[in-house]
């Protein structure tokens, strides 16, 4: 029996030792290698150490003599607290790694599963863990896998946030000791995914070794890298509250898939492989994504102020401007003046809308637009028909007071009959009304998440909102959705197999969303990106800003529009139309091929396409005292010229540069002011 197993990816491997008492070693993860024979293992024993070694696994127990984070912790009433694997089955080929193991003491049966994708190098790993014992047993912690970092790891890049300050970049160095981020507001956060990236020795944007995770859940997550000298250990899993998962006899629980990758070609080239990923587990996978239409959002421009005469009136307005998908956000059904009440009672308010919702989607379809829906099903208003049928739907621990944000409590997704109540709703709408896209929206954290047994409800909390999606899919394949959370508190690769899109941010400021949006394709490619132009001043900062500005910000996404264009002189709305025609004319380009982002004193950048056809955005928020550096484009590697066209809304003229004169010495840019953005397309001469 060969005494290694090899998974060989684009530009990665994975290197692991089988043994007859353990689960397999880890070896090696990282660059692409051919190991040949495996060299020896060190197995002398530190000092004032176990006599046996023991080193990092797939799957390392606890308390046996192995000091690293375990991949799980559980005991049966305070005991069966250790983990050691004696009965271990492996079976493996050049992309997959399934490991069967069982602790017969401890009676517990765990099934790991590594896949690499040989195309994007990302490493798809789930765990699931068996009580094969009499006794219940329960389970404080499981993560899919414990991963190995190397010893020339230098940095973390994590990202922390909040509503209208989404995925904020922080970074750190390598801890001494440890690091972690919890999540346990029962989402997954506006930090985005529970993710990260660890640059290695002279890692960059475009050069150098990244190793980087995202975990694919929507709920609870737990992060965390410790010093395992010489090098370090990652693991990413769901947070458990105490006494959530207790497995009663026979019963499994399993891990949410963890994406993993390694790339030598900096946090581009780890974010490329993450896109291509999510471009595969994407709802439109296989059958191919419809060029990402221009949406009207109704909520900035009109928030709770709605009736027929005027959204259908908004409706002509986007329609003469050129957008595509007309969206009625919040406020539509009935006791819903404003945030205060009607959560939960989902048919149309019959004052607003006297003949129902049919006018207004059919005005909407007749000027050539898809009608699309604000929906918030997991949520309930305690001043509601629904609450006030049914007040023990919603999360609740039994003596203690509810807590209520944005007014709204939590419906129990965990409950069958909370789940056709929704369903029921949903389907009645999607059935009457001509609607092609839900906004899914979540505007709060879990509080008194408690079931009605009087447990925590987290997890199946995300299970239960998984299973009616996938039903209302199911039963309306045509329905696009869109993945909201009070801005972007759910975006994570979990939720994204089941949406189309990502609402970033309620922040529509320009300057904030360049932040948000660079900070979101570290982890989703930009067509599931949802970016719109907002007001001016901007109602999240107060900020004044150019409609040029706000406009190119949004092009690096799925472009919309979050504004009554009636509010817009008659300049900016031409403009506002010009950029909508702009971005028809480049969305392909936008949303395919890989994305770049680069930052030059001065200024930030972020390229799209292939090197043969790119589309250039060059940012300026505060410019430099001198004059701008040029941008280096280091994915230009070939020999060849390019030709460079600004676009821009006057008439501009193409410039034509070499390829190795751009990739080293840079586009000359002209000059900028603050606070606006350039485009450029590049393509090979
Ligand atoms: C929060 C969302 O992020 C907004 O876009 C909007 O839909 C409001 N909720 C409506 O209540």
């Amino acid at each position: 029996m060969k005494d290694h197993i090899v998974l060989t990816g684009r530009r990665s491997s994975l290197v692991l030792e089988r043994i007859a008492n353990g689960a397999p070693l880890w070896r090696h993860w990282g660059e692409r290698v051919t190991p040949g024979d495996l060299p020896p293992r060190d197995e002398q024993p530190l000092s004032f150490s176990p006599d046996v070694v023991v080193p990092l696994s797939t799957a390392p127990g606890f308390g046996l003599g192995g000091f690293g984070q375990p991949l799980f912790s559980a005991h049966r009433d305070g005991r069966d607290f250790s983990c050691g694997w004696d009965s271990i089955e492996v079976e493996a080929n050049e992309t997959q790694l399934v490991v069967h193991l069982i602790d017969s003491i401890a009676r517990i049966g765990l099934e790991q599963r590594f896949l690499l994708d040989p195309v994007s190098d990302v490493l798809t790993i789930s765990a699931t863990l068996t009580n094969r014992g009499e006794l219940p047993l329960a389970l404080c912690s499981l993560a899919p896998a414990i991963l190995p970092l190397p010893p020339s790891s230098k940095t973390i890049r994590s990202f922390t946030g909040r509503h209208n300050a989404e995925f904020q970049e922080l970074r750190e160095a390598m801890p001494a000791h440890g690091w972690f981020r919890e999540e346990r507001r029962g989402l997954t956060g506006h930090g985005g995914p529970a993710g990260l990236f660890v640059l290695g020795d002279g890692a960059g944007w475009h050069r150098g070794p990244v190793h980087a995770v995202q975990l694919a859940w929507s709920g609870n997550s737990r992060l965390s890298i410790e010093c395992d000298g010489p090098g370090w250990t990652l693991a990413a899993g769901e947070w458990l509250a105490p006494g959530e998962v207790r497995l009663a006899a026979g019963e499994a629980f399993a891990t949410p898939e963890l994406l993993a990758t390694y790339s030598p070609d900096g946090l581009n080239g780890a974010s490329a492989n993450f896109h291509q990923a999510i471009r595969s587990r994407a709802p439109w996978a296989g059958r191919g994504m419809t060029p990402r239409p221009v949406h009207l959002n109704s909520w900035e421009g009109l928030y709770f102020d709605q009736d027929e005469a005027r959204l259908m009136a908004l409706a002509d307005r986007a329609a003469a401007i050129g957008v595509e998908r007309f969206v009625l956000d919040d406020g539509w059904f009935r006791g819903r003046p404003d945030d205060r009440s009607g959560l939960g009672d989902w048919q149309v308010d019959r004052a607003k809308y006297p003949d129902g919702l049919k006018p207004l989607a059919d005005h909407v379809r007749k000027l050539g637009m898809e009608f699309g829906l604000w929906v918030e099903p997991e949520m309930v208003n305690p001043d509601s028909d629904l609450y006030r049928a049914h007040p023990d739907w919603a999360l609740h621990i039994a003596g203690r007071a509810m807590v209520t944000a944005r007014n709204q409590l939590v419906l129990d997704m965990s409950r069958a009959d909370v789940r056709d109540y929704l369903f029921d709703a949903l389907d009645a709408l999607l059935g009457e009304l001509p609607i092609a896209y839900l906004k899914w929206d979540h505007n709060r954290h879990l509080a008194t998440a408690g079931n009605a047994d009087g447990g925590a409800s987290y997890h199946a909390q995300v299970m239960g909102t998984y299973a009616l999606i996938d039903r209302v899919r199911a039963a309306h394949p045509g329905v696009e959705i869109e993945s909201c959370a009070g801005g972007g508190g759910r975006i994570d690769a979990g939720i994204a197999t089941r949406v189309e899109r990502f609402w970033a941010s309620d922040n529509l400021d320009a300057v904030s969303r360049t932040a948000i949006q660079r900070g979101f394709l570290a982890f989703m490619p930009p067509e599931m990106m949802g970016a719109h132009v907002g007001a001016s001043p901007s109602h999240a900062t107060g900020r004044v800003q150019p409609i040029e500005f706000r406009a190119g910000v949004a092009l690096c996404g799925h472009f919309g529009v979050e504004l009554d264009p009636a509010r817009l002189n008659d300049v900016d709305r031409n403009l506002l139309a010009g950029w909508i025609a702009t971005y028809k004319t480049h969305r392909d380009r936008l949303h395919s091929g890989q994305t770049w982002l680069g930052e030059e004193p001065g200024l930030m950048w972020q390229a799209v396409g292939d090197p043969a056809h790119l589309i250039l955005f060059v940012t300026v928020i505060d410019p430099p005292t001198d004059r701008l550096a040029p941008v280096r484009l280091p994915m230009l590697t070939g020999d060849g010229d390019i030709s460079v066209r600004p676009i821009s809304a006057a008439d501009a003229t193409s410039a034509t540069y070499s390829a190795s004169w751009l990739a080293g010495t840079g586009l000359p840019l002209p000059h900028m002011a603050a606070h606006s953005i350039a485009m450029f397309i590049l393509k090979a001469a």
